[in-house]
């Protein structure tokens, strides 16, 4: 008996101290011109101890990467694909059969999916009505009914990715809250839908944007500061910009009849980037102060003890072909850069030491791209718009990193960009001969002038396919040469 008392409580302390850890993961996008391999970012999760991920698709060669791995996973499906998922069952069950059954086959390669989240925030107010008729009607019906025609609906849960606008408040306190008027019918139907499934409330809470947007609120108290000066709402007191947002959709849920309805924070983040109060100490004090409310497991004012709840940071990495409809800084809300580098720490279970960059991260040549100082410059600025349209010049915004480099800082960064973006390419840093390349790195304090990543389509190797190209004709003419000969010899046979 003894043993196995004993057994049992290292296996429980063991679940308890990885429980600790458990409800927290990242989402990790890819509208990035650059990214790192799948199999990279894969060893950047497992060597930080993060054990859930969010995908905005179900690509497979991400999830290939993702198997045996044990880190739980959210596939999304994309906006563009809610029409047509709405219009037929058949087409829901062929995206279960081709992106998630193959998954749960015994001996075929396991990824432990535990979401599928049907859209990206469809409700946004920047997408207006476009997906809205789609989401519930069917599409998330749809793929439901398919999961458990696969005999998957007690494995994976549907979800439908909420922004925050989904919900607003007129002080911005959770007692004057109530899901946004329009389209209230569709609204009622999606929690009438997961209250059925027993699935939760996908939301992105965004402490950054409420502050940003609305200036009644102190950086200190969207910061988690112990000295911020709290909120009162009727007889509760706020300390913290995200237990007021997070009140705020409990209180919209209750004035909407599901006042149980489990809640997932699907995106929570700080940018460090592109905007003022946008830097990773920021970034870093934001992150402490959610990991550590989080795990002190205190809850909210409204739902005391509940935590840890299930969160998903946003984001793992910088994404620079992300849309910068809402602001510069949607390109710079990774922990980590494009390529990888922890920007602050952040204790994702590993305690005091830093977080764990990848290995053998591969970039093009150290070579920029610069503005030619010695030639006219007066028709630099229009070249240099030019090559903004393709290039990434988030951080020339006010408040970013590079805002103080100034003309014509600015119009090297911009040619660097495009430069980079086009791997290197001999004929893409012309610029009407005002283009100049240096080997020397010619960042300014934190205004990183970067060198982008290798992909299968940089030179490098392009210069592997030429290679390749070669080997092909050789092969090919080999083969031919062994071919004809045989033909020779069996012609010679058949004669
Ligand atoms: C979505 O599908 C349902 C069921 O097939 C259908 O009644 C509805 O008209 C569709 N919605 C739209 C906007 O096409
Ligand atoms: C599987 O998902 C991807 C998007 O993630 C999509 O392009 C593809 O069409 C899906 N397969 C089917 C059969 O729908
Ligand atoms: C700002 O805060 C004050 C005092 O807390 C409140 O009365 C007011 O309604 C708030 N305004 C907005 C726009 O949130
Ligand atoms: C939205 O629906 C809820 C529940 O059906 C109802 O109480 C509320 O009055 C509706 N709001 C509007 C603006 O239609
Ligand atoms: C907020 O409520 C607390 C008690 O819950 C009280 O001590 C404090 O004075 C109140 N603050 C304001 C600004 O009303
Ligand atoms: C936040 O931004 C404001 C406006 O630029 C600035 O005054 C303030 O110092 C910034 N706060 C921090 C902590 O960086
Ligand atoms: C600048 O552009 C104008 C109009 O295209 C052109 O006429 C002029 O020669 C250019 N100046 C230089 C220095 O290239
Ligand atoms: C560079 O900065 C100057 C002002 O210092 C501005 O007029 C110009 O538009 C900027 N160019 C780019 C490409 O940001």
């Amino acid at each position: 008996m003894a043993p196995n008392l004993s057994l049992i409580l290292i296996l429980l302390s063991i679940w308890s101290s990885n429980s600790k850890v458990e409800a927290i993961g990242v989402n990790w996008g890819t509208s990035a011109s650059h990214p790192l391999t799948p199999p990279q970012v894969v060893e950047l999760l497992k060597s930080n101890h993060i054990s859930k991920v969010r995908l905005f698709d179900a690509d497979p060669v991400v999830l290939q990467s993702l198997s045996g791995s044990n880190i739980a996973v959210t596939v999304g499906v994309p906006n563009s694909m809610l029409k047509s998922l709405n219009s037929s069952l058949k087409v829901a069950e062929s995206w279960v059969h081709d992106n998630l059954s193959r998954y749960f086959y015994v001996g075929g390669p396991k990824v432990k999916i535990e979401y599928v989240a049907v859209g990206d925030e469809p409700f946004n107010l920047n997408y207006g009505q476009q997906f809205q008729a789609f989401v519930v009607g069917a599409a998330a019906s749809n793929i439901q009914a398919a999961l458990i025609g696969a005999q998957l609906a007690n494995k994976v849960k549907v979800v439908v990715p909420c922004s925050s606008d989904t919900f607003e408040s007129e002080s911005g306190l959770p007692a004057k809250r109530h899901f946004r008027a329009n389209p209230n019918k569709t609204r009622i139907q999606l929690l009438t839908f997961l209250d059925k499934h027993h699935s939760p409330f996908f939301v992105s809470i965004s402490p950054f944007l409420s502050f940003h947007q609305n200036k009644n609120f102190s950086l200190d108290f969207a910061l988690f500061k112990e000295n911020a000066q709290p909120r009162n709402d009727s007889r509760r007191t706020y300390k913290n910009l995200f237990d007021l947002n997070y009140d705020t959709l409990v209180a919209a849920l209750y004035q909407a009849g599901f006042p149980q309805m489990e809640i997932v924070v699907g995106q929570i983040g700080w940018p460090t980037d592109g905007a003022v109060n946008a830097t990773s100490d920021l970034a870093e004090t934001f992150m402490k102060g959610l990991l550590d409310h989080l795990q002190s497991k205190s809850g909210t004012p409204v739902r005391p003890r509940e935590f840890p709840l299930e969160t998903y940071i946003f984001s793992l990495l910088d994404e620079d072909q992300r849309s910068i409809a809402s602001g510069d800084f949607e390109r710079h809300w990774g922990i980590f850069t494009f390529d990888g580098q922890a920007k602050y720490h952040a204790d994702f279970g590993q305690g005091l030491k830093n977080l764990v960059n990848p290995q053998n991260v591969e970039y093009l040549s150290p070579k920029w791209c610069l503005v030619n100082n010695n030639k006219d410059l007066s028709n630099a600025t229009a070249s240099a718009l030019e090559a903004c349209l393709v290039a990434d010049r988030s951080a020339l915004s006010p408040g970013g990193s590079c805002f103080s480099i100034s003309s014509p800082g600015n119009i090297s960064y911009a040619f660097n960009s495009y430069y980079q973006q086009h791997n290197q390419k001999a004929d893409s840093y012309d610029f009407g001969g005002l283009g100049l390349i240096t080997t020397v790195d010619p960042s300014v304090d934190n205004c990183r002038f970067s060198v982008e990543l290798q992909t299968s389509l940089s030179p490098a190797q392009c210069h592997f396919l030429d290679q390749c190209t070669t080997f092909l004709v050789w092969s090919a003419l080999v083969i031919s040469y062994v071919g004809l000969t045989w033909q020779k010899i069996s012609t010679v046979k058949v004669l």
